[in-house]
């Protein structure tokens, strides 16, 4: 029988403005100007973001489902778990490869995924609502700084953060994520954590450059946004799209320069905020990692690493972990 889905909803549009008001104000005063990547994905974002993980410049998702694949059934046997909680669930593709496994197993009974647009998660739901007859889909709206205490509790749970997206945190908002994870998990609880590891700088730049300007479009995305919201009028076509890797902290940057001089009024915080003729506004930051440090982050909030699994050519890595007692 199929069950159909619930969803607990955190985030309502005046929490989503209050919060995008907060992050604008503040991050156009910064030096440099800087914007969080959580305001990319409205649906033309969300769906930007799908065509990029297509692109045959953009390695990490195809890396990461060969690793899936392959290491499934030990993923679902060491976890026992009766419950998947995906964080930035997204289009929910790659966790049927984790249900599947579980399914046969015979263990699974639910499927929580935890993301912060609405319409995408309600879609997933539905779906796999549909496709796992007998899955309970508990889906969660909210931001992942501030709603992964309200994560149902119950059963024995693989968490999983997929696609890179530990990433996007810079180093102590990542250590006060992971250790926020953990505060969600009991004891007996795994955590399956994929992410992107530091190689060639060129193969890095064209993975987030691609030619067709699918990337670029996603990137200039965020100012579109903007100017829904906040009633704000940046002009797309005067903003150029970059994208550097810092070696010294071995992460990717995505910018957006401006072509000319500009001003530009953000109606809903009264605000004008100028730009300088190649003035650099950074819009993301994607770390890259060294599969050797991974475990002491995951140690330092109190999950045990059990597993460590790249793909043939190591470009990417996914670690299973388990909350100790
Ligand atoms: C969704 C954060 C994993 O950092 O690779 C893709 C987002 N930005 N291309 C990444 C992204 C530009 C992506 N994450």
């Amino acid at each position: 029988m199929m069950i159909e889905p619930v969803v607990d909803i955190h985030l309502d549009g005046a929490w989503i403005d209050q919060a995008l008001r907060e992050d604008v104000a503040q991050g156009l005063t910064n030096q440099p100007k800087e914007l969080p990547p959580k305001w990319f994905y409205d649906d033309r974002g969300s769906e930007l973001f799908d065509q990029i993980t297509r692109l045959p410049e953009y390695y990490p998702t195809r890396r990461e489902r060969e690793i899936l694949e392959r290491e499934v059934d030990v993923i679902a046997e060491r976890s026992g778990a009766d419950t998947v909680v995906e964080l930035g669930s997204g289009t929910s593709e790659k966790t049927r490869i984790v249900l599947d496994a579980l399914a046969a197993t015979g263990w699974l009974r639910r499927y929580v995924p935890f993301d912060n647009s609405e319409a995408t998660l309600r879609t997933a739901a539905a779906e796999l609502a549909e496709a796992y007859k007998g899955l309970a889909v508990h889906g969660v709206v909210g931001d992942f700084e501030h709603h992964l205490s309200h994560i149902p509790e119950g059963g024995c749970r693989l968490m999983m953060l997929l696609g890179g997206t530990i990433g996007n945190f810079p180093p102590a908002a990542r250590k006060d994520f992971l250790a926020a994870v953990a505060d969600a998990m009991v004891p007996g609880d795994t955590f399956l954590l994929g992410f992107d590891l530091v190689k060639e700088h060129d193969r890095l730049i064209a993975a987030y450059d691609d030619p067709d300007g699918v990337t670029a479009e996603f990137n200039r995305n965020v100012l579109s946004v903007i100017n829904r919201r906040l009633d704000a009028d940046f002009d797309l076509d005067q903003f150029e799209h970059e994208a550097r890797f810092d070696s010294d902290q071995e992460w990717i940057e995505m910018w957006l320069r401006s072509s000319r001089p500009q001003r530009v009024t953000i109606g809903g915080l009264g605000m004008t905020v100028d730009f300088d003729r190649d003035e650099r506004m950074r819009t993301e930051i994607s770390a890259k990692f060294r599969p050797e440090n991974i475990g002491p982050e995951l140690a330092s909030v109190g999950l045990a690493m059990e597993r460590l699994w790249t793909d043939a050519r190591e470009d990417y890595a996914l670690t299973l972990s388990r909350m100790v007692g």
